[in-house]
């Protein structure tokens, strides 16, 4: 399956400094606006399938979002989290965990029939999608709100990423969506 094919999308939500959190237990929607949460879930139900880290779950109390397919990444086993090499088919609203490598994951996502894939957080597995060039796009809700300190969206060097802004998308007086393409060459 080529990849080019499949748009592997990344939506996160930071504050104007930068920040997705203020730890890695932190739910982001207890900080985000409700806009930013009507934004998401139109985004990745669209998509039909996100992939979050395991303590971005852990924020969710371990429950997949509905209408979608959602997986998780883990080594470990999670309660109501089916292990993706197990299984024939997938559905929307269950949770299947993995540590496929965001490449070898998009195969197995097009091989089950789907096409886009919602990359959720939190930053590790952004980090882990940027560096595989894996992403072609990138949504970010900027709230007006700073932090100071925090998990920030990315958690290490990466090389320098070559974005072209396609859209800045007002959600509210407060709130705005920058929508931007990446480019690898
Ligand atoms: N603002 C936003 O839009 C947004 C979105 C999402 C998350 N967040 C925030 O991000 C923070 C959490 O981010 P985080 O980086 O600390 O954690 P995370 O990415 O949610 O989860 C990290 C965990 O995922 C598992 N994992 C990661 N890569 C893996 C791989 N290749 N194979 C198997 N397992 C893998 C490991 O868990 P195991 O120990 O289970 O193996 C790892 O400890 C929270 O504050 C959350 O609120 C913000």
């Amino acid at each position: 399956m080529s990849q080019s094919s499949f748009n592997c999308f990344l939506i996160a939500a930071i504050t104007t400094d930068g920040f997705i959190g203020r730890g890695d237990a932190d739910l982001s929607t207890r900080w985000t606006s409700k806009e930013d949460a009507a934004f998401y879930r139109q985004k990745s139900t669209e998509a039909g399938a996100v992939i979050m880290g395991s303590k971005t779950f852990a924020t969710l109390g371990n429950k997949p979002l509905p209408n979608r397919v959602n997986i998780i990444y883990s080594r470990s086993e999670i309660p109501r989290t089916i292990d993706l090499k197990s299984v024939s088919s997938l559905e929307p609203g269950r949770a299947y965990r993995t540590s496929l490598t965001p490449p070898k994951l998009i195969d197995r996502l097009s091989e089950f029939g789907l096409n886009a894939l919602a990359v959720s957080g939190g930053a590790s597995v952004y980090r882990q999608f940027l560096e595989s060039r894996a992403v072609n796009e990138i949504f970010l809700t900027v709230e007006p709100l700073f932090f100071g300190d925090g998990v920030k969206l990315l958690d290490c060097k990466i090389d320098t990423l070559n974005l072209k802004l396609l859209e800045i998308k007002k959600l509210s007086a407060q709130t705005i969506v920058l929508h931007y393409q990446v480019n690898y060459d």
